[in-house]
């Protein structure tokens, strides 16, 4: 079973330590290490945002975001004296020079670590990315980065390849590239995790992950929830970006990279690089054949009616909340075997799923009316009801005929491992505190993905493909059915 493995005393500074991430995902994911026993005494957590906060009222902010975020029972008393004697608090405004030598004062002045210990110092940037390069920069001035200090950047890093590379080069001239921890959450998740372990330590699966033995790959990541108080934001966004260009992409690469050599960090991004190098780019003139663009409109989900986007926003507008994409692999493996991906808001549930769906028998041996003689599809469920579901053909008990029928090998890993699913934010906290950048972007990584968004955006300017409305509570606007109907296919629904 898991194993708590203490990391060394820390300092955290979260930069929008006041904010939503920090309120929703951060502070909460601390709490759990911290009740697992992982944070050495003395590991300090410091929040720093415009708010003129008191330490006292800072505490109160996170105690509040823990009884509204942590599950029920979580908020252990014990736990929270100690998680509280760790936080303070800084206001500063990231583009002024005040405030600053008060945070390096307050580094400086750390408790007495024990004898060859060292204190590793993190800095998150839970803000918006046009603030990474300056705080970097002030950060620098300051003389708060040691030798071993580590930033961490949430997504998106910059919304094109241009001021990716911008964010890129100033964060870069005060961190050492080793020490930039780009999020991608997903990585975080156990079960986009046991996609390591599914493709490489099944030999079973080997011979037959290839354009032979596949048809085709899908990538569904939907969700019921609309953009609702993130919509200001998300209007400069809009689904490619916010979810194609990471989330989506991450788990492309691992479906379709070839074995790394070993599980060291530059093993795996090695070739997740490679294929997403080999990324078709889009051309204007086929692009309204291979995407989708939509938009919610008004519509129920779970039987409640629910505004339109546009509603939410406040005007209107032409951005996406949902996109489906057929992506092509150039290589030798996946030639003429489509990824399709597909994402959306206001669909009707939130699922995270990978169907790999295999070709069909060579020839088959029954009669006719036999039926059901359907190729083998294995189903990765990410979340919720995390496992994965392997269709096999069965002949159906009892006379009349040989009738076939098709089956699932289900596996939950819900029920077999029983227990909690720690959130994603727990495992890339302890990886950034271990210094292990394995489950982050590299710079190349985000350069090669935003290098492929980025040309779909500009065929679809070019091509004046607009937003299709869908009802809110559906898989989105018909033209995604169209999409692979044309390929002679269909994307997978849970029975
Ligand atoms: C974020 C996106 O990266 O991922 C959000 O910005 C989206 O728009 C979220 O809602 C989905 O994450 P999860 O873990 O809930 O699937």
């Amino acid at each position: 079973m898991a194993q708590f493995i203490p990391v060394d005393p820390f300092d955290l500074v979260i930069f929008g330590g006041t904010g939503d991430l920090s309120k929703r995902k951060l502070l909460p994911a601390l709490f759990h290490r911290d009740s697992d026993g992982q944070f050495p005494p003395g590991s300090r957590i410091i929040g720093a945002s415009r708010s003129q906060l008191s330490n006292e009222a800072f505490v109160a902010l996170v105690r509040e975001a823990l009884e509204t975020h942590l599950s029920k029972g979580a908020l252990d008393d014990e736990v929270w004296q100690r998680f509280s004697a760790r936080l303070s608090y800084h206001a500063l405004d990231i583009t002024t020079p005040d405030g600053w030598p008060e945070l390096v004062a307050a580094l400086n002045d750390a408790p007495g670590d024990a004898e060859g210990e060292s204190r590793c110092r993190v800095f998150y940037m839970a803000t918006a990315p046009r603030l990474f390069g300056e705080t970097a920069h002030r950060l620098s001035e300051i003389g708060a980065i040691d030798s071993g200090a580590r930033i961490v950047l949430e997504k998106p890093v910059g919304s094109d390849r241009e001021s990716a590379r911008a964010i890129n080069d100033a964060v870069g001239q005060c961190f050492e590239e080793g020490n930039i921890f780009r999020i991608d959450h997903y990585l975080g998740k156990e079960t986009v995790q046991n996609l390591l372990a599914l493709r490489f330590a099944n030999a079973l699966l080997a011979p037959l992950w290839n354009r032979t033995h596949i048809d085709h790959v899908q990538i569904t990541v939907s969700e019921n929830l609309g953009a609702g108080n993130r919509a200001q934001y998300y209007n400069h966004s809009g689904a490619l970006r916010d979810m194609v260009q990471n989330h989506l992409l991450q788990l492309l690469c691992l479906v379709a990279m070839e074995p790394p050599q070993s599980m060291h960090h530059d093993d795996i991004r090695n070739e997740k690089i490679k294929v997403l190098k080999a990324l078709r780019p889009s051309d204007p003139a086929t692009v309204d054949r291979v995407t989708v663009r939509g938009q919610y409109a008004a519509g129920a989900i779970d039987g409640e009616a629910v505004p339109g986007y546009a509603d939410e926003l406040g005007e209107t507008s032409d951005i996406e909340t949902f996109v489906a994409v057929r992506a092509d692999i150039d290589n030798w493996r996946w030639n003429d075997t489509p990824f399709y991906l597909r994402t959306g808001k206001r669909l009707p549930r939130k699922a995270s799923e990978i169907v790999i769906q295999f070709s069909g028998v060579a020839h088959s041996i029954f009669p006719q009316d036999a039926g059901g003689l359907e190729a083998n599809r294995l189903v990765i469920r990410l979340q919720p009801n995390e496992g994965m579901k392997l269709t096999m053909v069965t002949k159906e008990p009892g006379p009349g005929g040989f009738k076939l029928r098709s089956l699932p090998l289900n596996l939950s890993f819900n029920e077999t491992y029983q227990v909690r699913y720690p959130d994603a934010y727990e495992r890339l906290l302890m990886e950034v505190l271990r210094g292990n950048p394995a489950l982050f972007m590299r710079r190349d990584e985000v350069d090669a993905a935003w290098a492929w968004i980025d040309g779909i955006i500009a065929s679809w300017q070019e091509a004046g493909t607009s937003a299709l409305p869908y009802q809110a509570g559906t898989w989105g606007p018909t033209a995604s059915a169209l999409l692979l109907d044309r390929d002679g296919r269909e994307w997978y629904q849970e029975p």
